[in-house]
């Protein structure tokens, strides 16, 4: 079954803005969760090129647990961990909790690692802020995020013609800034919603000139 993203439920004592945006997030318990994302980091660093570089959207409540244990585990570099700040966060009516602004990136590498690919100090921010999907979605996919912030680890982490990896595709948003900056990719998609919107989007996308 496909889910209704992003829609908005008000429930008596509970936050106005619905703070869950995909059925994938749902696990029954800690164990699964860890097991399956341990399964899908673990292929990754087997299929990572020593030089490559690693993006890891997560939520917040498991930080830590790709620096303490997967990190160590598979013997990845822990570099950074980046944020997103959202400039236009979800409002609360309520003002009863702070406002979801931020999402967060764990970012590794294997061996040492070296980011070649740097041209201003400003573009080693370990954060960028720009609105969230109310401002720039092009889909309808709950979690589509923001060119800029793709294209920033892609521009950084790759050069042109390399190939980026992408398991968990969504709406396509990695493959259509590979496409647009000369990058070849590779992704998957569970849900065929998803994918036949990510491959029309893909398909509608235009390559650089350099
Ligand atoms: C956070 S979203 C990705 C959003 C994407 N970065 C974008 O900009 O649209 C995660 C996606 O992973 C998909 N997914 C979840 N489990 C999966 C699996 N085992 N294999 C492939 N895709 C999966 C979900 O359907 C969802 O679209």
């Amino acid at each position: 079954m496909i889910s209704q993203p992003n829609k908005r439920i008000m429930v008596k004592g509970r936050s106005d803005v619905i703070q869950d945006f995909g059925e994938w997030d749902h696990f029954g318990s800690n164990e699964t969760f860890f097991e399956f994302t341990e399964s899908w980091f673990r292929e990754c660093c087997r299929v990572l090129k020593s030089s490559g570089w690693m993006y890891i959207f997560f939520d917040r409540k498991k930080v830590g647990y790709f620096d303490l244990f997967l990190a160590k585990k598979y013997d990845m570099k822990s570099k950074t961990v980046f944020a997103w700040l959202k400039s236009n966060p979800c409002p609360s009516i309520r003002k009863s909790n702070w406002l979801s602004a931020s999402e967060f990136v764990w970012v590794g590498c294997k061996h040492r690692g070296r980011i070649r690919n740097f041209l201003s100090h400003k573009e080693m921010y370990n954060y960028i802020i720009t609105p969230n999907k109310a401002a720039y979605g092009e889909t309808i996919h709950p979690a589509e995020k923001p060119r800029k912030v793709i294209e920033r680890f892609i521009r950084a982490g790759s050069d042109v013609g390399d190939v980026v990896l992408d398991p968990f595709m969504g709406s396509g948003t990695t493959a259509v800034v590979c496409k647009s900056l000369n990058r070849k990719y590779i992704g998957f998609e569970s849900n065929p919603q998803f994918y036949k919107i990510a491959l029309d989007r893909i398909a509608k996308t235009k390559t650089e000139t350099q």
